[in-house]
């Protein structure tokens, strides 16, 4: 189903906001879960959390970081355009404990993806404390729409430009130690997600990782989305896209996701010579 853009955003460099219509979707989604876009009809399917949605205005909301082709083509759509077909909701809402002291972490677009899990942490009455991670100032997003949903906020960004000096997992370790927190989320490249996972083993803190791994259908046939938790294998589409971040092979997924880097490349510099795209 194609999907009509009402607003398009620029929050930071690289990172733009889409809202589109999607009134289905809008109605049955719920913090974690994500959607398979293809931009134009030429493009790959991408998966995207879903961020936010209007009752009012029919929509939902994605928060795009332009790394390749397709989310670069995605970016270059404007408002009165449409995406060429959009499905979701879909993956396994985030688990939402209720009356705990929460940690919500993030870093890069990853702080747009947890914004809509730090909404559903508060408004389950659990107290919620926000360490999010920047390269620097200019690159730090959504800081209203987190603050108004989180009782302490608190930025890393890597030159210091803004908040604690250095990245989102140091700022936690001068923040906290075990039993500073019940639950927590942690959403962003995978290098950050596994720092979180290891500095935390043992704090007796269950962690929720949302894993990021390369999807191709989205619907549990393809088996693209391979992750080992726990030792068994599961499909982050269909069981995921939130893990036991202690019990999460990051490893494993890394070594995935960097399996068609060269092929990513050179999808960049193609130019079709018979005008396909
Ligand atoms: C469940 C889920 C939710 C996601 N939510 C968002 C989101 O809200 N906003 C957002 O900007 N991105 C999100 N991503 C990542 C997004 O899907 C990728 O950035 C996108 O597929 C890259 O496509 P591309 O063709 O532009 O880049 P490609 O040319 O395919 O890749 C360019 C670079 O991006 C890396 N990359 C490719 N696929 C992924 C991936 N799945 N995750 C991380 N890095 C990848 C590659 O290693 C490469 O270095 C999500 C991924 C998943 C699985
Ligand atoms: S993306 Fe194909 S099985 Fe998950």
């Amino acid at each position: 189903m194609s999907a009509l853009i009402l607003d398009k955003r620029q929050l930071a460099p690289e990172i733009t906001l889409l809202e589109v219509e999607a009134p289905r979707i809008q109605k049955r989604w719920r913090a974690g879960q994500f959607i398979i876009i293809r931009p134009l009809a030429h493009s790959e399917r991408i998966p995207l959390t879903i961020v936010d949605s209007s009752a009012e205005r029919h929509s939902i909301t994605m928060v795009i970081q332009a790394v390749g082709k397709t989310t670069r083509e995605a970016v270059a759509l404007e408002p009165g355009d449409a995406l060429c077909d959009l499905v979701g909701p879909l993956g396994e809402p985030a688990e939402i404990c209720t009356g705990e002291r929460v940690l919500c972490m993030a870093g890069g677009v990853g702080v747009a993806e947890l914004l809509p899990v730090a909404r559903a942490y508060k408004e389950a009455g659990n107290t919620v404390v926000a360490l999010c991670g920047a390269r620097s100032d200019a690159y730090r997003i959504l800081d209203a729409e987190l603050r108004a949903c989180c009782d302490e906020l608190h930025w890393a960004t890597d030159d210091g430009t803004y908040g604690f000096h250095g990245n989102v997992v140091q700022l936690l370790l001068s923040l906290a130690g075990p039993g500073s927190f019940a639950e927590g989320h942690v959403i962003g490249p995978i290098p950050m997600m596994k720092a979180a996972a290891e500095a935390t083993r043992g704090w007796g803190l269950k962690l929720h990782a949302s894993l990021n791994p390369i999807m191709i259908d989205g619907t549990g046939m393809c088996g693209g989305c391979r992750v080992t938790v726990g030792g068994q294998v599961r499909f982050a589409c269909v069981d995921g896209p939130c893990f036991d971040a202690h019990e999460v092979d990051f490893d494993e997924m890394t070594r995935r996701n960097r399996a068609y880097r060269e092929m990513e490349q050179l999808a960049l510099r193609h130019e079709c010579r018979l005008g396909l795209g």
